[in-house]
């Protein structure tokens, strides 16, 4: 079993060792290992069973760090980057060759971000390597936001939890990069993309998901999902439908008291940072009371709501 510590010089070792250890973030736990060992990266997809297709985001300290990794980063990328880093924010650039095809998944480019929690900066400054680092979870389920949610799924297959509390944001980061000239988001997450569009002072273009075939890797429809059915829609229809089955009900900011319901409210004084950081908390909670059926409803899509309900429509698509 693994175990869950904040014994950094220890956490050091095994990643130098070429083992891979879950860490905090500001945004999800990560699962990481030396990003320019193949073996150590190797063991990521291992634990986390994830197919090879789906590459890594490569974790640094510093834009001077980044410079060894990226072939260039372009103006509008790189005020972001100045701007938001440390921070919730990832940025898809031209790799150099020391990045290998492993952690792209045989892209061009590389995912890279400097997350902002303390305890992992120290750790990645301490190290001579960036850390590659999926989120802490079994391929397609929930993303783990504390220790204990990173434990109860991979202690088995991992020596070392660094333990750095509830994460500070709660969603992944926001993905971006580059077309031609125009700045493109490929994952709304932990960074609005109203505060991305504000810097720069100019709209943004947003992809969006395809079931089938996903335009980016990682775009894949199905994700974050729970294990019991999940229904997103007006919670008071969808509880008058099922009234004779036993119920989870992730609402916004409302209570829903019923015998046959327990019910978990992301926030209830609708603030939608409190909500992204209970999100996937309170999904694993209501999956693991296995609910005939979980419901929930989106929330209003402004800000981190964007985000929110990003996640609530991929953890219920098939
Ligand atoms: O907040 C986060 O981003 C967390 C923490 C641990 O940093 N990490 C995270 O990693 O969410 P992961 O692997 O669960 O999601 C990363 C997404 C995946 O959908 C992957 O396909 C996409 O980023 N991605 C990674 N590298 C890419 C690349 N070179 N090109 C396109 N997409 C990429
Ligand atoms: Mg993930």
């Amino acid at each position: 079993m693994a175990q869950i510590g904040q014994d950094i010089k220890q956490v050091i070792a095994l990643l130098r060792a070429g083992d891979c250890v879950a860490i905090p973030t500001e945004t999800v736990y990560g699962l990481a290992a030396n990003a320019l060992n193949d073996d150590a990266v190797l063991k990521i997809f291992e634990a986390k069973k994830r197919p090879k297709f789906d590459p890594l985001i490569v974790h640094t300290h510093s834009l001077e760090a980044v410079a060894d990794f990226v072939q260039e980063i372009p103006a509008d990328l790189y005020r972001l980057a100045a701007h938001f880093w440390p921070g919730p924010l990832t940025l898809l650039l031209p790799k150099k060759t020391r990045i290998s095809d492993l952690v792209t998944s045989g892209l061009e480019r590389v995912a890279i971000r400097i997350p902002r929690h303390p305890l992992s900066l120290r750790l990645l400054q301490a190290l001579e390597f960036p850390l590659a680092a999926p989120s802490a979870n079994p391929f397609g389920y929930i993303s783990p936001t504390t220790a204990q949610h990173v434990a109860d799924q991979l202690g088995d297959v991992i020596p070392y939890i660094l333990e750095g509390d509830a994460a500070e944001v709660g969603l992944e980061s926001t993905i971006a990069g580059m077309e031609g000239d125009e700045v493109v988001i490929y994952r709304s997450g932990g960074l609005p993309i109203r505060e991305i569009e504000q810097l720069l002072d100019k709209k943004v273009k947003i992809m969006h998901h395809s079931s089938s075939d996903p335009k980016a890797p990682g775009m894949l429809k199905s994700h974050y999902a729970p294990t019991r059915p999940f229904l997103i829609g007006d919670i008071d229809t969808l509880l008058r439908k099922h009234r004779d089955k036993k119920l989870g009900v992730l609402s916004f900011d409302r209570a829903y008291v019923a015998t046959n319901v327990t019910n978990l409210i992301l926030s209830k004084s609708a603030n939608m940072n409190e909500a992204a950081k209970h999100l996937f908390a309170y999904l694993r909670a209501l999956d693991k009371e296995q609910p005939d059926i979980i419901i929930a409803e989106y929330v209003p899509d402004e800000g981190l709501g964007i985000a929110i309900n990003d996640r609530l429509k991929r953890a219920a698509a098939q």
